[in-house]
């Protein structure tokens, strides 16, 4: 296949490019891709979006994470006939799509996977410099975790290479938010992907040389990579001026510390009361205390007279 194609939507869950079936929904986890079929876990709406961009834009080389069966891979490049896929899953190897891949020669060249790599795994930045091969990197997809913590790593390890006017994308970053959307049993401690989007916005007006322009959608968010370079370890948090989100934390953070902090401190004057105290009973209970009491009985009679003449002096001259 050396020519560009087109999609022909023939349903909301079934389009056919150069002849090939791909099946696609946004539930369904047991759709899999075998030799004639290729299954995908996108809406139509998202297909139609990155058949646009990669015209559009002159797509060449796309990153994902998150491969699951193979099929935007095999999407895209059926599309496009230059353009080259490379994939990262933390899953194994997808039998049905390596079989696919056998039987479509010049896309199988043109789709490489990397299974058993998490989108937060050091090794990304290499294994996409070696995919390339000096060419540049359009277009990045992220379709993996959804979670908050890998998603920004896989961020910070990827967005560096992305090249000037590229877009990133991250899928579904509103999981929280959608209505009538059941959130997983085992996310229901993981933190929101909102926040990520929330620092990728806060960079865009701190440094629009890195994030040039962000575009947020219920389901998708789009960022274009800005003119500067970005070299070596990237950490988005550095970028960011007046950092809200963080400094949110310190302040949800703060009462623990200031009720720890009291706390210790009534500790410490508890124990000094306590002292004090004792050395009271000690000092009331002594011989020299009971010996010297008509001294300090004296001394307080003496102290109400002189009070007395004090008053009866001033209310006379006054
Ligand atoms: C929603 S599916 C991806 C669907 C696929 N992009 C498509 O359009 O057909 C999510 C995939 O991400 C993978 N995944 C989950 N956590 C990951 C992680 N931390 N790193 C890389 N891949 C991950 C899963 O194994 C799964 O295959």
């Amino acid at each position: 296949m050396r020519e560009n194609n087109k999609a022909v939507y023939i349903s909301d869950n079934l389009a056919k490019v150069a002849g090939i079936s791909f099946r696609f929904s946004t539930t369904d986890y047991s759709l899999s891709t075998n030799d004639s079929s290729v299954a995908l876990l996108k809406p139509k709406r998202f297909l139609q979006y990155y058949e646009y961009l990669i015209f559009e834009h002159n797509v060449k080389n796309v990153v994902e994470f998150g491969i699951f069966e193979g099929g935007i891979g095999v999407f895209l490049t059926s599309l496009k006939k230059d353009l080259r896929y490379l994939g990262f899953d933390i899953s194994s190897p997808v039998v049905g799509l390596q079989n696919f891949l056998n039987c479509h020669g010049d896309i199988g060249q043109r789709v490489i996977t990397h299974f058993n790599v998490g989108q937060n795994d050091s090794r990304v930045p290499k294994l996409i410099d070696d995919f390339l091969e000096g060419e540049q990197l359009d277009l990045i997809i992220d379709d993996a975790s959804h979670q908050y913590f890998e998603t920004q790593k896989a961020f910070e390890l990827s967005f560096p290479i992305l090249k000037e006017g590229g877009c990133y994308v991250i899928e579904d970053w509103g999981w929280l938010h959608w209505g009538g959307y059941e959130i997983p049993v085992h996310w229901k401690h993981s933190q929101a992907l909102t926040k990520l989007v929330f620092k990728l916005v806060m960079l865009c007006a701190s440094n629009p040389e890195i994030i040039a322009e962000i575009n947020i959608f219920p389901n998708m968010v789009i960022i274009k990579k800005g003119k500067q370079k970005i070299s070596g370890d990237f950490g988005l948090e550095c970028y960011i001026r007046r950092d809200i989100i963080s400094i949110n934390e310190t302040m949800l953070s703060e009462p623990d510390e200031l009720i720890k902090d009291l706390n210790a401190k009534l500790d410490g004057t508890q124990l000094l009361l306590q002292c004090h105290k004792a050395e009271l009973d000690t000092i009331y209970g002594s011989r020299s205390w009971k010996i010297t009491k008509p001294l300090r009985l004296t001394r307080r009679a003496f102290s109400v007279f002189n009070l007395m003449i004090r008053r009866f002096t001033s209310a006379r001259e006054g």
